[in-house]
């Protein structure tokens, strides 16, 4: 048994062959172009996407199946005729639509949204996203009229492309803001909220297939990259949680059988997945926008070169000696959830060096993500070791602030691509695997040592307040 496991994430396409012996080899890897129209808008172009991954199956050779797994929420509309995209994709980080979830809130909405999606109005999530085609994009209009129009998370665009089928998966149902936790189908009052007409939608399948053939190979797996990374780790009990450092961290928990109310904390409940024959699995997910988009930010703007550079540092905790970073250069998601907020760096002085600025930028991603699960751990009894991946999960120095700060022990596993790999198991179980290959074990693993303590949350938590709203002002 040999399977394809495509990853089409925030900023390239990867793919990778696994077989029944474990053997999992990278086959192909793309970078497609980062659209930024305006100033917090951010867009890719669907048939570069598609053209990725098409050429990301192939450069596989012979399998017995294939598995997706795509960036969520970033959202494509198309032709049903012609299968033509009418307009770029808009992509997760893009905020083109806070003027309407602010809105939709000063109305009260959110208790509706919270309720039946379990998620907060915020730009992030695809609904508002959707709707914008309609009323931006002449085409769509007209295609709705004529009842050609496709509106969906990129996955169902890639699979509509690829097998003719216009389906889409629980998991990335559940972060569109438009589906019911409860149901898991499309919510009636959720569609007319945001303006999306449920005809235009597609069809709520499983994260296991079959999702139809692609050049005679079923496509077995299709879940959000996220989930499918907790799946790669490993995360099966209760509690058991990841967190990806890739352009943003995304730290997931699995949550069981029942959906949990996060809302207070502003954890937002999501699915895990949902493996064919099986009930939805439900994950708390929390996220943090920037993180490696922070680093890369930093090295645009020159205050350091080479990543060895910012793996260890000479001088004792920044956010001890006063300096903090708030890396909120996309406003706040978990536990937050700030658009207005801006990214930060505070307690500069004449004797602040470059070095300074990236030891405090480090920690304060560590810092974000240990907010993320320490909103986690009030829903959930977590396990005493945190997952991570990512190439953030590279830095020593990152891996120690977040021991220390969450208190448990940081997990690294060997597989460089978890996502993938998760994927990849999917797609087998999709095939019928009963038993999956063994696990590589980790690699390595960090403990706590108590530099950083309750001060170094405290202090982070004062620097959190002064960037909130910032934008407002
Ligand atoms: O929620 C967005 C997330 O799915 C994107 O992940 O790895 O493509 O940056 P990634």
């Amino acid at each position: 048994m040999k399977v394809v496991a495509v990853d089409q994430g925030t900023t390239g396409t990867k793919s990778y062959v696994y077989d029944a012996d474990g053997r999992f080899t990278s086959v192909a890897g793309f970078e497609h172009a980062q659209v930024y129209p305006q100033p917090g808008w951010v867009e890719h172009d669907p048939d570069e996407l598609l053209r990725h991954v098409t050429e990301a199956i192939a450069a596989a050779g012979e399998v017995d199946a294939i598995g997706i797994d795509n960036q969520g929420e970033t959202v494509i509309a198309w032709d049903s005729a012609t299968g033509r995209p009418i307009h770029n994709a808009i992509v997760w980080q893009d905020d083109r639509t806070k003027d309407v979830t602010a809105r939709l809130k000063a109305e009260g909405a959110e208790e509706l949204t919270q309720r039946v999606a379990g998620l907060p109005l915020d730009p992030y999530f695809s609904a508002a996203k959707l709707r914008w085609f309609i009323d931006h994009v002449p085409e769509a209009k007209q295609l709705l009229k004529e009842k050609r129009l496709r509106l969906g998370t990129s996955e169902a665009f890639f699979l509509a492309r690829l097998t003719g089928h216009f389906v889409t998966d629980v998991t990335n149902a559940s972060r569109t803001s438009l589906m019911s936790l409860d149901s898991f189908q499309w919510d009636s009052q959720l569609c007319d909220l945001f303006g999306v007409p449920v005809e235009c939608l597609p069809e709520i399948r499983p994260s296991t297939g079959p999702f139809g053939e692609h050049r005679g190979v079923p496509v077995t797996a299709s879940f959000v990259d996220q989930q499918a990374a907790l799946f790669g780790h490993g995360c099966s009990g209760l509690g058991d949680v990841k967190i990806t450092f890739g352009t943003g961290a995304f730290a997931l928990a699995i949550a069981g059988a029942e959906r949990l109310n996060g809302s207070r904390f502003g954890i937002v409940p999501t699915v895990a997945w949902q493996q064919m024959r099986d009930r939805p699995h439900f994950a708390l997910e929390g996220g943090v926008y920037n993180a490696a988009s922070a680093v890369n930010w930093a090295r645009q703007l020159g205050l350091f070169s080479d990543l060895a550079e910012i793996n260890a540092f000479d001088k004792p905790p920044a956010i001890l000696r006063d300096l903090a970073f708030v890396p909120a250069l996309s406003g706040l998601a978990c536990p937050h959830w700030d658009r207005a907020a801006s990214g930060m760096w505070i307690g500069l002085g004449l004797d602040t060096t470059r070095a300074d600025l990236m030891q405090s930028l480090i920690e304060g991603v560590a810092l974000r993500a240990a907010e993320v699960i320490a909103a986690m751990a009030e829903l959930l009894p977590l396990s005493a070791t945190v997952s991570v991946d990512g190439g953030m999960a590279r830095n020593p120095y990152l891996l120690q602030v977040l021991a220390d700060v969450t208190g448990r022990t940081i997990v690294v596993p060997s597989s460089t691509d978890l996502t993938a790999l998760g994927t990849a198991r999917m797609a087998m179980r999709g095939l019928g695997a009963a038993r999956l290959p063994d696990m590589p074990p980790p690699a390595s693993s960090v403990k706590p040592v108590g530099t950083y303590g309750p001060q170094a949350r405290s202090r982070f938590a004062t620097a959190i307040t002064r960037a909130r709203g910032w934008k407002e002002a």
